[in-house]
């Protein structure tokens, strides 16, 4: 066997397939490039499923946090459920054949995630799973169905949370396949938290003329909030409520854009909030560590304010990150009316749940999982 020039056998470096679909993977996958590009034994192949393609959901990630150019877009594209996962997997299995990896690396919960791991499996790839474990314990949200399949098809499995551990362990997943390494997504905030414009430029370029003094932060684009145009417009009145203590500014993602317009809720939303289009992850930042409080429906944003220390209410009836609200700074809210603006008014009051860092979530849970893989993949060369 020939040795390369740093003295490392060529054969035995073995390729992980990487896997990204849509925006909440990009942050999670950008310190697991960077450390696998470092690796000796591993060589990462970047697959982008097209799950999300216009550049405020997609470009604006990759060049500010790095990630080289996929090595293959699938260009897949918006379409139903069924549509968009058979499509994705359609289009990744001749990838998989041809690049023949020594293993499939899926991150979170999203259609390209349970797609791509569907098809490495059933080929006898071995998948690797980042964000394993996470449970909402609620069927009716389709990242859950892809979290609890996902996790059946991996060999390999990385938790964010101790708590995922015993989730796994109900659904009969061998803990010695499991390894708690903390949380990809914040070593992407950790390492980027220093790059952030201030607020004014943020909102500068979004054409909104000054900031305001105080600020809270929206988010919602889950299908259980914008597409029944009842709860949507409840959730609009009740933000303008709160918009009479606490200027708000919404990045609206295009799923809730168009659901906005569709139930006539446009005008409403503007009276109630600064509408901003889709932002860049620094944008992003800059604009939730300087916040007042949040209120979200996203997975990705209940962990991000409790690793910033900023008061988060989720606009949900559940949550499958509940670290953060034991140790973070979220709280579950729900879609009441009342019970939102009583605990948004209580967060103005008090200044909200001050929470403390999750255990490993230091920034390093890259390097451990790279680590980790490379000490698999050489056991599995061993065998
Ligand atoms: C997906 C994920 C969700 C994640 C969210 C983050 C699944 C099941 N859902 O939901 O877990 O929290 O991404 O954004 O995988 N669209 C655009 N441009 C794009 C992408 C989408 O305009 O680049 C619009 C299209 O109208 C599309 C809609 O957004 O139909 C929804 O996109 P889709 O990928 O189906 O799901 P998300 O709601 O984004």
């Amino acid at each position: 066997m020939e040795p390369d020039p740093q003295g490392v056998e060529i054969s035995s470096i073995a390729r992980v397939l990487c896997v990204v679909g849509a925006r909440p993977n990009f942050m999670k996958i950008a310190p697991l490039m960077r450390e696998l590009h470092g690796s000796q034994r591993l060589e990462p192949f970047l697959v982008h499923t097209g799950q999300h393609y216009d550049a405020a959901m997609k470009e604006s990630f990759f060049r500010q946090l790095d990630i080289p150019e996929p090595d293959e877009d699938l260009g897949v594209g918006s379409a139903s459920h069924a549509v968009q996962t058979a499509e994705i997997m359609r289009r990744f299995e001749p990838v998989l054949d041809r690049e023949a990896p020594a293993a499939v690396l899926v991150v979170g919960d999203v259609n390209s995630t349970i797609a791509c791991a569907l098809v490495a499996a059933k080929k006898g790839v071995p998948v690797v799973h980042v964000e394993a474990g996470l449970r909402s314990f609620d069927r009716a949200m389709p990242e859950e169905v892809n979290r609890v399949l996902t996790d059946q098809l991996s060999d390999v499995l990385f938790t964010t949370e101790a708590g995922a551990l015993q989730n796994l362990a109900r659904e009969g997943i061998d803990a010695s396949r499991v390894h708690f390494v903390g949380n990809v997504m914040i070593d992407t905030l950790m390492a980027n938290r220093r790059r952030t414009s201030s607020v004014e430029a943020v909102l500068t370029r979004s054409g909104v003329e000054s900031a305001p003094p105080a600020f809270g932060v929206v988010t919602l684009h889950r299908p259980s909030n914008v597409d029944d145009p009842r709860v949507l417009s409840r959730l609009v009145s009740t933000l303008r409520c709160l918009s009479d203590s606490l200027p708000l500014l919404f990045p609206v993602h295009p799923r809730t854009a168009s659901r906005l317009e569709a139930a006539g809720l446009s005008a409403e939303a503007r009276e109630a909030c600064t509408l901003l289009p889709p932002l860049e992850y620094l944008d992003m930042l800059a604009l939730l560590e300087n916040a007042t409080m949040v209120l979200t429906d996203s997975g990705g944003i209940q962990e991000e304010t409790t690793a910033l220390g900023v008061p988060c209410l989720t606009l949900r009836e559940n949550t499958e990150r509940p670290i953060t609200v034991t140790d973070g700074t979220n709280t579950i809210v729900g879609t009441d009316s009342q019970r939102i603006l009583a605990c948004a008014r209580e967060v103005l009051r008090s200044g909200g749940k001050a929470g403390r860092i999750p255990e490993l979530w230091d920034g390093r849970a890259a390097e451990r999982i790279v680590r980790a893989l490379e000490s698999w993949a050489a056991q599995l060369g061993s065998r």
